[in-house]
């Protein structure tokens, strides 16, 4: 059985960031199938930050992403590339940090709790395979610290899985 995450949530959000990162990378085995290495790459960041109401993937299959392993209350499972906050990281191809959910034309409000947001997109040598999306119930909840440690752990991911592999049937 793994451990679990070990983490001094007392400490700035950078310095958790630095805690948890090489916990994330020996988690990601890529001799496991991909649901598994994403569904704890979620957990991990739900139990590190209590300023996560929310975390999850959203998977590209044509144009449109598709509820994956997350951590929270039950979401939307279908977005549209283009739509929302997770369409528009997806259509851009760029990190979007949405500081007051209300004031971003489109987003989609999956829980009405929910205040601020940061979506990343999944991609290897341009090419995307999904999204990182996580809320908060506060807003500016995400900044450019997050920005840069969670567009790490994508690359983590991304390098280490074969995500030309993963289907959704
Ligand atoms: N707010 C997102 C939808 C996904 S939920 O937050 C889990 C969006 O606007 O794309």
């Amino acid at each position: 059985m793994t451990e679990n995450i070990s983490v001094d949530k007392n400490k700035s959000d950078e310095e958790i960031y630095l805690q948890i990162l090489p916990q994330i990378k020996s988690l990601i085995n890529s001799d496991e199938p991909i649901i598994s290495n994403l569904s704890n790459v979620t957990a991990a960041l739900k139990e590190a930050f209590n300023k996560i109401s929310w975390v999850g993937f959203y998977l590209l299959k044509d144009d449109e992403l598709y509820l994956g392993p997350f951590q929270g209350k039950i979401a939307c499972t279908i977005i549209k590339v283009g739509s929302g906050v997770c369409g528009k990281s997806a259509l851009k191809k760029e990190t979007i940090i949405v500081e007051k959910v209300d004031e971003f034309p489109g987003h989609i409000a999956c829980d009405a709790g929910s205040k601020s947001e940061i979506v990343i997109p999944l991609l290897k040598n341009k090419k995307l395979f999904g999204v990182l999306d996580l809320d908060s119930y506060n807003y500016s909840s995400f900044n450019q610290i997050d920005k840069k440690y969670l567009e790490k752990i994508c690359v983590l991911l991304t390098e280490e899985l074969d995500l030309e592999k993963f289907i959704l049937t």
